[in-house]
């Protein structure tokens, strides 16, 4: 039977010992030479950002359309971008109105002085419309004004007894 040769056994300790060392320092270089690297640069992965939301993205690709895309021409003293009339406040009323809806909903509505305090009133308690201080009076006289309910309504229903019928003669 042969004896164990410690002295081999010894030998392949120490290699393998060696080779930890090896492998050790190698990775203090690589280590190094990123800390190195990022003292210089910055954080390299700066630029691995958590993808956006899809919602997110169309936010802002919107927010770029409706600015680049906002029509800034004047007809008939309508501004075309918003649909609203170009008159005394109407800078108020856009910059105020045209934030979540666009300015053609409001344009399509008519209502009293009153009655358009109470839509106000009412986006106030329910949609998250801000208090509007003193440019509530600017906003509610322009759109008294211009979105005033119209005069000319429907005409009259038809009062068939009224009518005098006759005959057509040839
Ligand atoms: C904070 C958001 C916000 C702002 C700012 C805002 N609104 Fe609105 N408004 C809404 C929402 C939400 C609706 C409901 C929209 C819908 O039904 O599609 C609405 C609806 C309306 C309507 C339609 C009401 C109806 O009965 O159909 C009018 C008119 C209106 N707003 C006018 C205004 C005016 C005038 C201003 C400026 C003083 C204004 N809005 C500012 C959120 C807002």
């Amino acid at each position: 039977m042969e004896r164990p040769n410690y002295t081999q056994d010894y030998d392949k300790v120490l290699r393998q010992l060696y080779n930890a060392l090896i492998f050790l320092a190698s990775m203090a270089v690589v280590l190094s030479a990123f800390l190195i690297y990022y003292g210089l640069t910055g954080n390299p992965f700066a630029s691995w950002k958590k993808p956006e939301t899809i919602a997110q993205k169309n936010t802002e690709a919107s927010q770029t359309i409706a600015v680049a895309e906002m029509d800034e021409r004047i007809e008939n003293g309508i501004h075309l971008g918003t649909g609203l009339a170009v008159a005394e406040g109407f800078e108020v009323v856009r910059a105020n109105c045209t934030v979540c809806h666009s300015g053609h909903l409001v344009a399509q509505n008519r209502a009293t002085r009153d009655g358009w305090q109470e839509m106000i009133r009412w986006m106030q308690r329910t949609q998250g419309l801000w208090q509007l201080g003193d440019k509530e009076a600017v906003i509610l006289d322009y759109l008294a004004a211009n979105y005033a309910p119209q005069e000319m309504g429907r005409r009259a229903n038809l009062n068939l007894e009224a009518i005098e019928w006759y005959i057509l003669e040839e």
